[in-house]
């Protein structure tokens, strides 16, 4: 099964980054895949440990995909790292091996400790939408415009049909680049 979460990684200098990543769960075990390059990646290897963090606020996904990655974090409680706030539960992890890849590496981890925050509220179809489209951004060099804007209007009306203010907010965030996109392969 993959989880969609949020990663947060520090580096030696304790720098905190932040990313959505969809964690692999496998036998009591998180694989964390990320393709290279990657600072998730590098600080994962520079200090063996990541946090986990179960988010339905979709801004952070889509925030981090439109270079707003400047999100509120606090210390982790048993590892050397930093907790989303505006997370409903999070894992502290401990890196336990690598399997190597040029393109995607496999990043084997253990738990180190788990904590609720807040309860889970319930499926929603316009956080589904904004998840779908980060990903479509994350990867709108590699696919023909066409599907982009196909599967982007079959996402919109789930999204109009359910979001709240947090959702239309990040809906925005990713449209606002694909239509810089459109435009700039329009100009070419
Ligand atoms: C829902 C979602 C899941 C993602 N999962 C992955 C993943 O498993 N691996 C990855 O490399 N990037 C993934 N991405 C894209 C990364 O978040 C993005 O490219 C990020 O900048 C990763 O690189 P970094 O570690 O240098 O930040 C995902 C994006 C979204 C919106």
């Amino acid at each position: 099964m993959i989880q969609e979460t949020i990663v947060t990684t520090v580096n030696q200098q304790g720098i905190v980054h932040i990313a959505p990543m969809g964690i692999h769960v496998e036998n009591n075990e998180f694989i964390i895949l990320p393709f290279k390059p990657s600072t998730t990646l590098n600080n994962l290897l520079e200090t063996e440990t990541a946090v986990i963090n179960y988010c339905t606020d979709v801004r952070v996904f889509a925030g981090c995909l439109t270079g707003r990655r400047n999100w509120a974090v606090k210390p982790a409680e048993k590892i050397n790292g930093q907790v989303l706030v505006n997370t409903l539960a999070h894992t502290e992890v401990e890196l336990i091996r690598v399997e190597e890849d040029d393109l995607r590496p496999k990043l084997f981890c253990k738990t180190v400790h788990s904590v609720n925050h807040a309860p889970f509220t319930g499926f929603n179809r316009a956080q589904y939408a904004v998840l779908e489209a980060a990903i479509l951004i994350s990867r709108l060099k590699m696919l023909p415009l066409e599907k982009i804007e196909a599967e982007i209007n079959y996402l919109r009306i789930g999204l109009e049909k359910t979001a709240g203010e947090q959702e239309l907010e990040a809906w925005g965030w990713l449209m606002a680049v694909i239509d810089d996109y459109k435009a700039e392969v329009k100009n070419k």
